[in-house]
């Protein structure tokens, strides 16, 4: 896999990186449009959200909303040199294995993270920026995959 731009790469996330929250919140809402299925994995002290907006209201969600963005974050801080983060990734991995997660569910979470990016920037998130964070969530997500190895 190509190397993602570093440049691109952090210029594009100097907007989104001020509000993670509210960006956060575009990318799960996606996520949930496209993927209904994901909103049951999401239970805190045994309690199922019964909607999208429901489960995207409550504090421990918005906390996994901001661990996430924190990963992408270290991502993007680590752009030149992400094998520094795999072996992180790859116990990120088994967690969400563990709690059910399929593998195949971080495609859904790749296609959200470029709309939010979209939605964020505008005409200024160019094809070329794209490019750059498929190469970059493609590297995290291959890192992570490694918690699925032996399914
Ligand atoms: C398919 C989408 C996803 C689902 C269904 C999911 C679900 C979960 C659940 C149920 C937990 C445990 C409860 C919690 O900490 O809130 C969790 C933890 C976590 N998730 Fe996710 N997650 C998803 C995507 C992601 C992505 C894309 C990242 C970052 C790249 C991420 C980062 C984390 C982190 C850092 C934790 C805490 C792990 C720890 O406790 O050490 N998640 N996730």
């Amino acid at each position: 896999m190509e190397r993602p731009e570093p440049e691109l790469i952090r210029q594009s996330w100097r907007a989104v990186s001020r509000s993670p929250l509210e960006h956060g919140t575009v990318l799960f809402a996606r996520l949930f449009d496209l993927e209904p299925d994901l909103l049951p994995l999401f239970q805190y002290n045994c309690r199922q959200f019964s909607s999208p907006e429901d489960c995207l209201s409550s504090p421990e969600f918005l906390d996994h909303i901001r661990k996430v963005m924190f990963v992408i974050d270290t991502a993007v801080t680590n752009v030149e040199d992400l094998s520094s983060l795999e072996e992180y990734l790859a116990g990120l991995g088994k967690k969400h294995r563990a709690v059910g997660v399929k593998f195949s569910s971080f495609s859904t979470v790749g296609e959200s993270l470029l709309y939010m990016l979209e939605k964020c920037l505008g005409p200024a998130f160019t094809p070329a920026m794209r490019a750059a964070w498929s190469q970059l969530y493609g590297a995290v997500v291959q890192a992570m995959s490694r918690g699925w190895d032996g399914e």
